[in-house]
């Protein structure tokens, strides 16, 4: 186990990396030889989660030579394979990628590697011995990641056997560190959030422990700290005597794919709310932590999620759950989420919600925040507004015909990667008019490249031990408490089939939540 001294230095690291650019390091990339050697286990190798996500960013880190001087993969799984089946089938995957560079593809192979594994104590101990010989052929220091790519119901039982192999604890013979990758969703609900909190902590520490939540990796999510809190014109205004409302948008066309026998326990809440739109709520209500440390801007994030009002069912307007229907996207006819391959033909689980939430707080009394998100809507969009109030007196009343538009603020997080402040000016021409115009920042336009893939984000920050970007366990309770109520009602009470409203798959939801959506898309709709 780490002394409370090495987690300190653990920490110190991290945060010396993040402030490495002022010491002549570029921003694009970190230099190799700042990562220390590690062995990379990936459960559930052969996942969709592995092959799909996990490999290409890897293999772009090592592209980039963002990926320790001395590094493993270990790829796990139950289907037996040899190391070279292993290769070619991830070989195939990737050169289907368009940015796939095929000259690296041998040297990143030469550290790729496939063990396979029963989930039982004594394959969990073969699989020691296995990394300690790698060890000492791929000079990884005894330093050991664990990403869980595996069904949820397996992150407990793989947590318990890394423990009883003796792979959970740190500094064995004097060296290494370990830390485990868990996927989400964390739990099912509050109770099974903390067994599954409570299963871990027998055999890791808290520090080691990294809850994934891949929105956090985004670049333009990451900004919004940024923007907030490294220029001073706007924290000024971000409270309730400036602002009208908040709204957070996370549309999606795609329906559920392949993912029936998780979505029907999920349904909309557990799959986009629980996390990444709790995740976006928070950074964008949250106070300026004191510095700019893991720990601080948790703490800052959990007392957002403790100031929301708990949630009412009553009235209406707070919550609109939906189910999509056939339809059409993109002029494709697409069958209604009941008619999705491996779904209950009289599912009752929402693929859309719309919830507004208060913020109880000194800076947000009344403030209502709109979070939307649902399958199989018109089109992808990821965006957070600021819609600011009305100016208090317009002076222009006698000259104007029209309304004055309120400024509004937009962080565009899919597809323009983009921020647009909007305010009013003149019309030029004899007549007064206003005309809303717009500044407008574009990642793609100011930045060079493609930015850094999220996942590839979130590997480096375990390599570096900096838990800034992952969930904390109180985090976790905190927002499984909040949506209780909700969970509840969806999955128990009588009138549930009532509060699923249907809408067409391609339309923007159901009608009853239309007025919400269309004031986030704005002119989009
Ligand atoms: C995942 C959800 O966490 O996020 C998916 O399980 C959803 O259902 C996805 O499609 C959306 O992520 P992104 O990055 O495409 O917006």
């Amino acid at each position: 186990m780490q002394t409370d001294d090495e987690k300190i230095t653990a920490t110190n690291a991290a945060e010396k990396l993040r402030a490495s650019p002022k010491k002549g390091c570029s921003c694009d990339s970190l230099a190799v030889g700042r990562l220390e050697p590690c062995t990379l286990v990936i459960f559930g190798a052969s996942g969709d989660l592995a092959t799909r996500k996990l490999i290409p960013a890897l293999f772009k880190m090592f592209v980039a030579g963002s990926l320790p001087g001395s590094f493993a993969i270990v790829g796990c799984g139950r289907t037996e394979m040899s190391g070279e089946e292993f290769h070619n089938r991830l070989e195939g995957l990737l050169e289907k990628q368009k940015d796939f560079d095929g000259r690296h593809w041998r040297s990143f192979a030469s550290c790729l590697h496939y063990h396979p594994l029963a989930y039982t104590s004594e394959s969990f101990r073969k699989l020691a011995a296995y990394l300690r010989d790698l060890d000492k052929t791929a000079q990884t220091d005894g330093n050991y990641l664990f990403h869980l790519a595996v069904p949820p119901t397996l992150y407990g039982v793989i947590g318990e056997l890394l423990g009883e192999a003796g792979l959970s604890h740190e500094k064995r013979e004097g060296k290494g560190w370990t830390r485990i990758v868990v996927e989400k969703p964390f739990g099912h609900n509050l109770q099974t959030a903390v067994e599954l909190d409570t299963t871990l902590h027998r055999s890791f520490e808290e520090h080691q422990i990294f809850r994934i939540d891949h929105y956090l990796a985004k670049e333009t999510v990451q900004n919004v700290l940024m923007l907030r809190f490294a220029n001073a014109i706007f924290e000024p205004l971000w409270n309730r005597n400036f602002i009208d409302y908040v709204g957070i948008i996370a549309a999606e066309s795609l329906g559920i794919e392949q993912r029936a026998g998780y979505y029907e326990k999920a349904g909309v809440i557990r799959d986009m709310f629980q996390n990444h739109m709790l995740q976006l709520l928070s950074l964008t209500a949250m106070e300026p932590p004191a510095r700019f440390e893991a720990d601080r801007v948790r703490d800052e994030k959990v007392k957002v999620f403790q100031a929301i009002r708990p949630f009412s069912l009553k009235p209406d307007d707070n919550l609109v759950l939906g189910q999509y229907e056939d339809g059409n996207i993109n002029g494709a006819a697409v069958p209604g989420y009941r008619g999705e391959e491996g779904v209950n033909p009289k599912s009752l689980t929402p693929t859309f919600a719309m919830m507004r939430l208060f913020v109880d707080n000194w800076r947000w009394k009344g403030v209502p925040f709109h979070l939307i998100s649902g399958k199989r809507l018109q089109r992808k969009v990821t965006r957070i507004v600021i819609q600011f109030k009305d100016v208090p007196h317009t002076l222009f009343e006698n000259v104007l015909a029209e309304h004055i538009t309120a400024n509004r603020l937009e962080m565009g997080i899919y597809p323009e990667e983009a921020i647009r402040l909007s305010f009013q000016t003149k019309n030029p021409g004899p007549r007064l008019c206003l005309k809303t115009m717009a500044m407008d920042f574009e990642y793609s336009r100011n930045y060079k490249g493609s930015g850094f893939d999220p996942y590839a984000k979130v590997l480096l920050d375990c390599i570096l031990g900096d838990q800034m970007l992952f969930w904390r366990q109180d985090g976790v309770e905190a927002s499984w408490g909040l949506l209780s109520p909700i969970l509840d009602d969806c999955e128990q009470c009588r009138g549930r089939g009532e509060r699923l409203h249907p809408y067409a798959a391609g339309s923007w939801g159901p009608e009853l939540a239309a007025d919400q959506v269309k004031k986030i898309i704005g002119h989009d709709h």
